[in-house]
């Protein structure tokens, strides 16, 4: 490269939210270094600043609204802002009037043509007008430079320059977007309509990870299940279950784990795949929401409890021990005290070893907005925590059972204030370890450890020497 390192043009970014949004800006991440510019770690260095922002609960849009007044004073040291992701798509160009310092707004759906808005936002005025659905500026005005017209998309962000900043594992996007519209859910207005890569450009993409020394990898999506192929070979498109398993084959991975699953489409193949592909991570995300009937038919989830359970059950029958972890939103618009007794029976029933709960909160655009979101937030917080002391029961019960096993694990880091190492299994549990100084592990390398003590969301054990 020609360029001096001080002339060259530096941006910062923070990221919000999701696996994808991390992924994603993993993705412009690399976009921007191809285009010349250097990543810092500070908003001072910065030339440009960007916020990859998430919109699924609270208030998220107030929290970035008020992260961008707080740097407004930046402005005038000739710094840009960008904001990107699903507060963006969601706000649109009402950012620039509440935020008239940021230059950039543009969502995910349009990401892939970031490289063109970078050449935009350097060029200024002039060559913002050119794009279609960049507002013309009048002379002297800010410069508005928009990515929000590509929701109905077909096309994927498909880049060749991802910085993955961990060299052992990593994500690979294989469906973009979502079409299930669930009564609560912002997703399908920020990212725009499902739709998937070829099975040959993900497996390529597993090739080259596998190749740069990648052993794990992580397929990413709203709903990888209802994953189509669209342009295989004749006879060659694959559904996710095969691409699953042709992932775990890819000669160097040793593990492949997806999300997120949709129960809807969720198939007996792919606790197939798990029997078989023993790359496959015994572990499923199968986010539920709720456990009762009359709740998930409003939320417009599209399965029953009793279709739930069938595909837990499915997962039981697997040939190694599978497990699950799920999402719960507590005071949805009309859940009952028995609605919500429903949950908590199917907390008991499927085991899980981990849940991720939230209260409901009402989203711009979302159906359910309609509904009038009468339980007090009082109320939510109670049944949050009754539903979080029981699972924390079921956790402690569930982890207890492993002392004493023997797991391998990936070794992630190592905490110097307790002398462990941290683990991960293939279940995707934590499992931190000591080792003698002697034959200390190498981070991204894989070694055989035995469970010694449990708690309620990881374990601790010893490194079998
Ligand atoms: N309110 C509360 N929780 C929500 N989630 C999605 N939308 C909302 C909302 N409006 C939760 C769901 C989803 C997880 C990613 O976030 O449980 O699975
Ligand atoms: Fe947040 Fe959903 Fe967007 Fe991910 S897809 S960043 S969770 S709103």
């Amino acid at each position: 490269m020609n360029m001096s390192v001080d002339s060259q043009k530096t941006f910062y970014i923070e990221t919000f939210g999701c696996q994808m949004n991390v992924h994603d800006s993993e993705k412009v991440i690399g976009t921007l270094v191809h285009e010349g510019y250097r990543q810092v770690e500070t908003v001072e260095k910065a030339d440009l600043i960007l916020y990859n922002t998430c919109s699924i609960r609270d208030k998220a849009e107030q929290k970035v609204f008020h992260r961008l007044a707080d740097y407004k004073k930046l402005l005038a040291q000739g710094k840009k802002f960008g904001v990107l992701g699903c507060v963006a798509q969601q706000e649109g160009e009402k950012i620039f009037e509440r935020a008239p310092h940021v230059s950039l707004v543009c969502g995910s759906a349009s990401y892939r043509n970031l490289p063109q808005m970078l050449v935009q936002l350097e060029a200024g005025n002039q060559a913002a007008t050119e794009k279609s659905g960049s507002r013309k500026p009048a002379a002297g005005s800010p410069l508005r430079i928009t990515g929000l017209d590509d929701r109905e998309t077909d096309e994927c962000f498909e880049t060749e320059f991802t910085a993955r900043t961990n060299p052992h594992r990593g994500y690979i996007t294989i469906i973009e977007g979502c079409d299930k519209f669930c009564a609560y859910c912002v997703v399908p207005f920020t990212r725009g309509k499902e739709r998937s890569r070829t099975s040959d450009s993900v497996l390529a993409e597993a090739r080259q990870m596998a190749d740069l020394g990648y052993t794990e990898i992580q397929l990413l999506g709203q709903n990888v299940n209802s994953y189509k192929d669209p342009a295989g070979k004749p006879g060659g498109k694959k559904t996710f279950a095969e691409l699953l398993a042709a992932v775990g084959d890819v000669p160097g991975i040793r593990r492949v784990r997806f999300t997120t699953s949709h129960p809807r489409d969720f198939g007996r193949d792919i606790v197939e795949a798990i029997d078989t592909v023993p790359t496959l991570c015994d572990h499923v995300h199968l986010p539920v929401q709720s456990g009762s009937d009359r709740v998930l038919n409003a939320m417009q989830r599209l399965y029953t409890r009793e279709q739930y359970m069938e595909r837990i059950a499915w997962m039981k029958a697997a040939k190694r021990e599978i497990s699950i972890t799920s999402d719960i939103i507590v005071g949805f618009p009309g859940e009952t005290e028995e609605d919500f007794a429903e949950t908590l029976s199917l907390l008991e029933e499927v085991g899980y070893d981990s849940v991720f709960t939230f209260k409901y909160s009402p989203r711009p655009n979302t159906p359910s907005l309609a509904l009038d979101d009468a339980i007090p937030d009082q109320e939510k917080s109670r049944r949050l925590e009754v539903l979080m002391a029981k699972q924390k029961e079921i956790q402690i019960a569930r982890y207890k059972k492993y002392i004493g096993t023997v797991s391998e694990v990936m070794v992630e880091g190592r905490n110097e204030s307790r002398g462990q190492w941290i683990g991960r299994t293939s279940q995707n549990k934590t499992l931190n370890f000591t080792a003698p100084e002697s034959s200390a592990p190498k981070v991204g390398t894989y070694v055989p450890v035995r469970a010694t003590a449990s708690f309620p969301n990881s374990l601790l054990g010893e490194m079998v020497v």
